[in-house]
């Protein structure tokens, strides 16, 4: 079985060896073999894909442009071997300059293994680069604008069906809770949807992704210190876009929509202020006592709007709050649902595909702490299970169907010297997918 990474190989096959000998994680070389250390411990599927990048990044750093490798027994060692090494191809694109490709490697053969795992993880890997292009890009290119264009070069590629809302449009549908936080900005708004239709009339599963370009927090202004990471407050918005080129790229039987509120969150003399009510599409209107929990402002109203689309079951998924990091830390993303199988459906595919997410309550004890005096509800519930208060929330607008909210804060990018997008939750989002037609 081969696996292609892009162009054709110039240089002769070096052979893998999985060496129980040596270190792991540790590489050498012998003649024409390289060696890469296995430990002690079997192997799992965690570890495999750590030896995959290392293998990757080896034959990038040693001018290999093939590698031919022998299967170790792991479950899916094929795809998951395939998906690391693919996933170590994306590249940061520098602003004005033309990145030159540095992945010499071009090639990786396996001794044995299923054609269908490599698509599989070739698709995954490629969303989840169009994902971490996206969180990586400045703001100021990376605007709504921006979000939208994407959006529609995909629905040129994949023959897909593409709607973008403006402004004019959104206000006519009565948006106003959405449009609350974009109204400080000079970037103007955008709703993007967009149908890849695989299965007939069958209902769709409907994703939602937040795409604040950027939380500047609006007049409840952020502190300086990292705050040019709000760059990545729309990795929702690119973790669905992500999800729908690999389920396009696999041609999946199945009907999916993606939505994406795409906004900017600025200060400015006419952005909201603390204390302003708003009224939002469904009718209910909303106290913004901070206007730094914007998230679900735009999502509330991208919640409502779904239901045009008789959903089978909708997910959104946002970088909504800082409090998931302090609750799960940056291994976890946070998962509650108003439906238990789907939460559940939703942690089997994230262990599956290596993306996992931990599960958080959703009582009605949280909800109560959105009680406000001036509107049916505040915007924010105070200090305490910021990420529960915050879903609930979303739960007052998606009664009408099966749902489920994945806050993706802490796992979208990694801060640091490493500083990037990770490409999260596109793997655990296309494995629900594939998960759905099987099942
Ligand atoms: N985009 C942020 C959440 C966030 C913060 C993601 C830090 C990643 C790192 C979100 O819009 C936000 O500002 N949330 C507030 C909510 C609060 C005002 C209730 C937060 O988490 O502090
Ligand atoms: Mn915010
Ligand atoms: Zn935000």
């Amino acid at each position: 079985m081969k696996f292609k990474i892009n162009k054709v190989c110039a240089q002769s096959e070096i052979r893998v060896n999985f060496d129980k000998a040596l270190k792991f994680n540790k590489v050498s070389f012998d003649n024409n073999q390289l060696n890469i250390g296995l430990g002690e411990d079997a192997p799992t599927a965690k570890t495999l894909k750590k030896l995959a990048t290392t293998l990757a990044q080896t034959a990038n750093q040693f001018n290999i442009s093939a590698l031919f490798l022998p299967i170790l027994a792991v479950e899916d060692f094929v795809g998951i071997a395939t998906q690391a090494m693919a996933n170590n191809d994306y590249q940061v694109q520098k602003v004005n300059l033309d990145t030159p490709d540095a992945n010499i490697l071009q090639s990786v053969t396996f001794a044995d293994g299923e054609q269908n795992s490599i698509d599989k993880a070739v698709a995954i890997a490629s969303g989840m680069a169009l994902s971490r292009m996206l969180g990586d890009m400045p703001s100021n290119i990376c605007t709504p604008t921006y979000l939208a264009k994407t959006a529609q070069d995909l629905a040129q590629e994949f023959g897909l069906d593409c709607e973008v809302l403006e402004e004019s449009d959104m206000s006519a549908l009565g948006m106003g809770s959405l449009l609350s936080v974009s109204k400080g900005s000079i970037e103007v708004p955008k709703l993007i949807s967009l149908s890849y239709t695989g299965k007939g009339n069958a209902k769709p599963i409907v994703l939602v992704g937040k795409g604040v370009t950027f939380d500047s927090g609006g007049i409840s202004l952020k502190p300086g210190t990292g705050m040019d990471e709000m760059k990545y407050d729309m990795c929702g918005a690119a973790g669905v876009l992500g999800t729908m080129r690999a389920v396009a790229e696999m041609q999946l039987k199945v009907n999916l929509t993606i939505v994406v509120p795409a906004v900017e969150n600025m200060p400015a003399h006419n952005a909201s202020k603390p204390g302003d009510v708003v009224t939002s599409m469904s009718g209910k209107t909303i106290e913004i006592l901070n206007t730094d929990a914007e998230g679900r402002l735009i999502l509330c109203d991208a919640l409502t709007w779904v239901e045009k689309f008789n959903p089978e079951v909708v997910i959104d998924t946002a970088t909504l709050t800082g409090a998931v990091i302090i609750a799960l830390g940056k291994h976890h993303c946070g998962v509650m649902a108003n439906d238990q199988n789907l939460a559940d459906d939703l942690i089997t595919a994230g262990k599956t595909a290596m993306d996992t997410a931990w599960q958080l309550p959703l009582d009605d004890e949280y909800d109560e702490l959105l009680k406000s005096n001036f509107a049916d509800m505040g915007n924010i519930g105070g200090r305490e299970a910021g990420t529960v208060t915050a879903a609930c929330f979303l739960s007052r607008f998606t009664k009408n169907y099966r749902w489920a909210h994945i806050d993706i804060a802490g796992t979208a990018w990694v801060s640091g010297a490493k500083k990037g997008a990770t490409g999260r939750p596109v793997p655990l989002l296309t494995q629900y997918i594939l998960n759905q037609i099987k099942g």
